[in-house]
């Protein structure tokens, strides 16, 4: 019997035979491609050699890719096959072979290499795709066994390359089947299990669902590993494969229960093994949890994989050593598992413990909410409420809705949408966004005609280029004058386009007769430059030539911030640890901002040191050199990578002496010292594990240490001191204030105890009773209730009511004493008193405070004191 392992090798070396290269996995997320949130096939990340946007290294390839797909979550667990994370085997033409060889080598594989009974396979063809057929039935299979199926059709998203397909599919048995009358090839059930999908690649479809032919004919084949490992191990599901079972086997241990013992622990078990694949995966290609996009994908797989662990009756963190299992089992075919495992641990455990904490509280919340609903005879929680959830507590709506569906209860979807289009409204009106490319189809079509723009920035900031392309409100121009905002494409740009966190080059560009102020410059999936400009003279016409000319204060000042950025980075590896990785980065010419990855605030000292090694490398003046080449020799001469780069690719490494090596196509200064001071203003944290360092560079640092010399004196000037002794003077300064507030503390008592003894003297008799009630001048409750005590105390037996307006409001405070004396009630006496102020309160019998709202209404309610005083007594 194969194992998993064996089945993957072998795919991989029966395609190297057949002349394919085998590449390592790309990683799950898709590069440089806006139109996918993960990388959901194995020709993911061939698409530019399909559109031929890059001319491919090599004609044929062979993989196993890592894939997550989502749509299908909810039945992960209780099918055969369904899974989030799977990998996919495939082998890959560029434009090298077609239908002729892809579809008799899968037969030869699938007949020859895994030998698999002929009596039990089925392929399926597009309708009219007769070329496939004859090749099939040329390949040995006979053509009952072939038939057409109008989904046969595949595409990686809604643009991009595509084409029909085939697949080939196993007949499991009658027994596993749904025994219905109808039950062929094309049912649902588990009977008929697709093992492999050829697509036949040969068309693009763009925005408009237009399909254009692709300049060659291409081939993309996909097998999933856990399904065609399932039928070679004869087991029922792929869980039951030797991919899944040490992880489930290691959880049912953990939960106590034993697998297939119990349906519905048996579902929770599955449902926890893919899962937690998905997230070791996932986060060993550094996605990190979080609300949007791919972290939220992994957030939400993460968070049902606890709480399906719950179900289980596992209430701890359990999922780092359902980790080690997957890292034992994977790290050889995956070394990301071992390489990224400080990030993977430390994201997977602090999430789970956050998690775990909310949904405990969220959980009470719901099943409250739950109850009060079952009693109205309610079966749907608002779209509010469950927003709430997940606002406030993380819970996932489907998770809200899988716990509400296991009582028959449903949430309102579309008020639940709503709440949540409300809220992203509110949060995008909040943060300053940069203004997107407008990009209107003719703009794309043009950018996609010129293609990338070359850059000559990193030698020179200005240079004669031509128009290539003249656009207003994404119509194609042939002049444009004055006043007019343009989007210009440039034969070769020295402009740097927004990028890798740092801010585009501003600038001109110039003909004789006119000047154009260059705004932002931006760079489109084509690679195209797009330069935003404004004209301010004169008429630019298309295809003639311009000078243009960065602002080089700009650029220089960018480039020390951007220089700064990779010290920083270097110097917080050597002070924190080799942890810390990259996780965002903002550079401008005017500040920088570093986002990493740490799990505790730095302390001053740590931020000391920090900032002093990199001063130290500044004052080195140590030389900045930019280096081409791959990225296997830029990983192993240690240069910092950010997750996701791609093999074969040639990168640009940035050197500053042995200081710092990192992959990075910014622009820089030409040697450290030109960066001058760098200072750091602030650290703080962003997000679970994650941190935030802002600092700035150069004149900018200058003017932060001017700034502050300026607050220096004016305060110097103020305290009438030498500006190196303002320290000892505003400590001074405090000790005084803090002897005049004991002194005044000390007064106000003196005034109380004269207040209280005016009152002593105003004591009046009700029914018998001592009763002083009186408004008096205190500050807040406490200095009430002090006064109350020391009338209390000299009074011996009575009734004290005191009120006292504060900042708007009114407080009372009652005191009844003995306890219990005539069977008054401080706090009931308390509630009547301050509701005529509009207010309310309580208390104990002989001692209650409260608050009321109306200060012209606490007069009449202090004399009517008496009159309800004598209401309780004759009760
Ligand atoms: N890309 C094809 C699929 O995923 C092979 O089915």
């Amino acid at each position: 019997m194969y194992s998993g392992n064996e089945l993957r090798d072998m795919f991989l070396k029966y395609f190297e035979a057949k002349g394919h290269k085998i590449l390592p996995s790309a990683s799950l997320i898709p590069k440089d491609d806006p139109t996918l949130l993960l990388t959901v096939a194995g020709m993911v990340p061939f698409k530019p050699y399909f559109q031929r946007r890059v001319e491919p290294p090599f004609p044929r390839a062979t993989t196993a890719q890592k894939c997550v797909r989502t749509p299908d979550l909810e039945e992960v667990g209780k099918t055969a096959r369904h899974h989030t994370y799977f990998e996919m085997l495939g082998n890959f033409s560029f434009g090298d072979y077609f239908k002729t060889e892809a579809i008799p080598w899968a037969w030869e594989y699938i007949t020859e290499v895994l030998k698999l009974p002929v009596e039990k396979l089925w392929v399926t063809i597009y309708p009219e795709d007769d070329d496939a057929k004859g090749i099939w039935e040329k390949a040995g299979v006979r053509s009952e066994r072939i038939v057409g199926d109008p989904e046969n059709f595949w595409a990686a998203g809604p643009t991009g390359p595509c084409g029909p397909c085939s697949e080939i599919y196993v007949d499991l048995g009658v027994a596993r089947g749904c025994g219905k009358p109808g039950c062929a090839i094309g049912c649902d059930c588990d009977r008929f299990l697709e093992i492999w999908n050829l697509v036949f690649m040969q068309y693009n479809r763009d925005e408009a669902g237009v399909l254009t032919p692709l300049p060659k004919q291409n081939i993309d084949t996909g097998m999933g590993l856990e399904r065609i490992a399932s039928v070679m191990q004869g087991v029922e599901t792929n869980f039951d494969t030797d991919l899944f079972r040490p992880i489930i086997d290691h959880v049912a241990n953990l939960a106590g229960v034993k697998y297939k013992d119990n349906p519905k622990s048996d579902l929770a078990l599955k449902v926890v093994s893919d899962h937690v694949r998905a997230v070791s995966f996932m986060l060993s290609d550094g996605i990190r949890p979080n609300n949007e996009g791919r972290g939220y994908v992994l957030r939400r797989i993460l968070r049902r994989a606890v709480r399906y662990a719950k179900l289980l009756g596992i209430d701890k963190p359990f999922l780092e050593s359902a980790f080690r299992i997957i890292q034992r089992d994977y790290a050889h075919a995956y070394p990301e598992l071992k390489e990224n495992e400080n990030f993977i641990l430390n994201h997977l455990n602090l999430e789970e413990k956050n998690f775990l904490a909310t949904l405990e509280q969220g959980t009470q919340l719901l099943q409250e909410k739950v109850k009060g609903l079952l009693k109205q005879g309610e079966t749907v929680l608002t779209g509010t409420d469950a927003f709430y959830l997940y606002e406030t507590y993380g819970f996932p709506v489907e998770l809200t809705e899988e716990m509400l569906a296991e009582q028959g209860m449903t949430v309102d979807m579309v008020s639940f949408q709503a709440a949540a289009e409300e809220h992203r409204l509110k949060a995008k009106e909040q943060s300053q966004q940069m203004r997107a490319v407008a990009e209107s189809p003719e703009l794309a079509e043009k950018a996609k005609s010129l293609g990338m723009t070359p850059f000559i920035g990193y030698e020179k900031v200005s240079a004669t280029s031509r128009i290539e392309g003249l656009f207003v409100d994404g119509k194609e121009m042939q002049d444009a004058g004055e006043g007019e905002e343009v989007t210009i494409f440039l034969a070769e740009t020295p402009f740097y386009a927004e990028s890798g966190g740092q801010v585009s080059d501003v600038g001109f560009i110039r003909t004789p007769r006119a000047e154009a102020r260059v705004l932002e410059v931006k760079k489109g999936v084509t690679g195209t430059v797009y330069h935003r400009a404004e004209v301010r003279t004169g008429v630019f016409h298309i295809g003639e030539s311009v000078e243009v000319e960065v602002g080089n204060s700009e650029r220089l000042a960018t480039a020390r911030h951007h220089s700064a950025t990779h010290l920083l980075q270097s110097a917080l590896r050597s002070v924190l640890g080799e942890h810390v990785q990259q996780a965002g980065s903002l550079v401008t010419p005017e500040r920088l901002r570093f986002d990493f990855t740490h799990f505790s605030p730095m302390t001053p000292d740590g931020l000391r040191a920090v900032e002093g090694l990199i001063n130290e490398a500044v004052l080195k003046n140590m030389p900045v050199q930019a280096t081409e080449m791959s990225l296997k020799e830029a990983k192993k001469s240690g240069a910092t990578a950010l997750f996701g780069e791609k093999y074969g690719e040639t990168v640009r490494v940035v050197h500053m002496g042995t200081f710092s090596q990192e992959l990075c196509g910014g622009t820089h200064v030409s040697s450290t010292g030109e960066i001058g001071l760098v200072k750091i203003l602030s650290e703080g944290g962003i997000g679970a594990g994650l941190r935030r360092i802002e600092a700035v560079a150069g004149l900018e640092a200058l003017a932060y240490f001017r700034s502050l010399d300026d607050q220096v004196m004016d305060v110097a000037q103020t305290l009438k001191a030498q500006p190196l002794e303002i320290g000892k003077r505003v400590s001074g300064l405090m000790t005084q204030v803090k002897d005049l507030e004991r002194e005044i503390g000390q007064l106000q008592a003196k005034l109380a105890k004269n207040e209280v003894e005016g009152l002593l003297s105003r004591v009046r008799e009700v029914e018998g009773i001592q009763v002083i009630a009186a408004q008096v001048h205190a500050s807040d409750m406490e200095s009430l209730r002090q006064m109350a005590d020391l009338i209390r105390d000299k009074m011996k037996s009575g009734v004290i009511v005191l009120g006292a307006v504060s900042e708007g409001k009114v407080n009372f405070v009652t005191t009844v004493s003995p306890k219990g004396l005539s069977g008054l009630h401080a706090g009931q006496i308390i509630k009547e008193v301050a509701k005529i102020t509009g207010g309310g309160g309580g208390g104990k019998p002989d001692m209650a405070q409260a608050g009321g709202k109306d200060p012209s209404k606490l007069g009449e309610a202090i004399d009517r004191v008496p009159n309800l005083l004598r209401g309780f007594l004759k009760k």
